[in-house]
């Protein structure tokens, strides 16, 4: 009888919501289930550059399996019926150590994009960061989204532009600035190499055949506004409104010639918190330190840049062994589960950041899937704190993880 009722109250429950997002999201137990998700409903072109990493993917793939080299040491009976998840980032607060990490071109994913996004995180009460390659302007977002809004910069040669960006996010009140420092030049991604990728996507013979066994994506790129480096329209020739590839554009572009000299002269343009992302080794967190840095990302850009560069997570110990307190750590790449973050500020980060992620979720669902992202991870925080006996973020200390013997 209770077997039938439950299997009556099943049925039921499924049948009242046939809503298809819902239906979709509901079997998304892991952010590997949207990736999956992502990867049916994406052209596969459009998947490789999101999921893609640079040459063999060993840092892509070691971001991630690092995680599993930290076991917890987990504390119990400590009474964790209220736990608070809240934070302090550049001494705003955070409803959690989170960070969404700037990503280019996030209209590819779904046309909403970074409009999705942003939203999804003042929602979750998190900073939402955008991309110098963003495919929304600064105001645009700004006009959604009243939550914390980053700015990351790549310095083009001009100067004069990247002043002009950092001046009007200023405006519309972005409150920090991530600057990328390990993209001097492009990292050598192979996928995008044999897709013939380009941004925005070409239509050529295989990209339509590519968009017709994907019909939802390729209705919302054709119903959509053209996708162009919003940031830019009209002050480049080069602005994304044609098909470049992506290592061409920043070769032309970008200066190569960024040093810690351009340090200074970000400071004299910007000053609120800056954060050099892509830090990758102890000595140079301490340069960043001794120039009086607030932010150290330190990351990979995701495995995309340099393959055999550090995992992220592997760094965090030393680099706050060798800054102290003096210095925001944020720890970039890999991040894949509440546990994960737990680990990451275990080990002395002060948050962490996740781009992927949320860029799956978006292409398995819209907004309600970066939505869905945001539950999973605040969720696997909450848990993870529950099963370590943290019940705060100031709890979560080096005595809660150790390496895996
Ligand atoms: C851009 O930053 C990219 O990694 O593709």
């Amino acid at each position: 009888m209770g077997m039938i009722k439950t299997f009556r109250s099943v049925v039921q429950f499924q049948s009242l919501s046939m809503d298809p997002v819902e239906w979709r999201l509901r079997k998304a137990a892991s952010i590997e289930d949207l990736r999956l998700i992502a990867k049916r409903r994406l052209p596969h072109g459009v998947f490789d550059y999101i999921d893609g990493g640079a040459e063999d993917e060993r840092s892509l793939a070691a971001n991630c399996s690092a995680f599993a080299g930290y076991e917890f040491r987990p504390r119990v009976l400590r009474d964790v019926s209220n736990l608070d998840t809240t934070t302090t980032i550049f001494g705003r607060q955070a409803a959690m150590p989170l960070i969404m990490a700037p990503t280019g071109f996030t209209r590819i994913a779904h046309s909403q994009g970074e409009l999705a996004v942003a939203r999804s995180a003042a929602r979750a009460g998190i900073p939402w960061s955008l991309s110098t390659m963003g495919t929304r302007s600064i105001e645009e977002v700004a006009a959604v989204s009243d939550g914390e809004k980053w700015f990351q910069i790549y310095t083009w040669k001009d100067r004069a532009l990247v002043k002009d960006m950092v001046d009007r996010a200023k405006s519309v009140g972005y409150t920090a600035v991530w600057l990328t420092v390990d993209t001097a030049i492009l990292g050598r991604r192979e996928r995008d190499v044999r897709r013939g990728m380009t941004l925005p996507p070409k239509i050529g013979l295989s990209t339509i055949v590519d968009g017709a066994i994907h019909p939802s994506w390729t209705l919302d790129f054709l119903r959509n506004e053209p996708i162009t480096f919003a940031n830019v329209t009209g002050l480049l020739d080069e602005d994304g409104s044609s098909a470049v590839t992506l290592s061409e554009h920043m070769a032309r572009q970008f200066d190569q010639a960024l040093s810690w000299d351009d340090i200074d002269w970000l400071r004299s343009i910007w000053d609120g918190p800056i954060v050099l992302k892509g830090i990758q080794t102890v000595a140079d967190a301490k340069i960043a330190q001794r120039m009086g840095v607030e932010g150290l990302g330190l990351s990979n850009h995701g495995g995309r840049q340099l393959d055999d560069a550090p995992a992220p997570i592997d760094l965090v110990a030393p680099v706050r062994d060798e800054v102290g307190d003096g210095a925001t750590i944020i720890c970039d790449g890999g991040i894949r589960r509440g546990s994960d973050i737990v680990k990451a500020l275990a080990l002395g980060a002060d948050a962490v950041s996740i781009g992927r992620p949320y860029l799956y979720g978006l292409a398995a669902a819209g907004e309600r899937g970066v939505d869905h992202v945001l539950d999973f991870m605040r969720d696997g925080l909450e848990r993870t704190m529950a099963l370590t006996g943290c019940r705060t973020i100031a709890e979560i200390n080096r005595d809660l993880v150790q390496r895996r013997p």
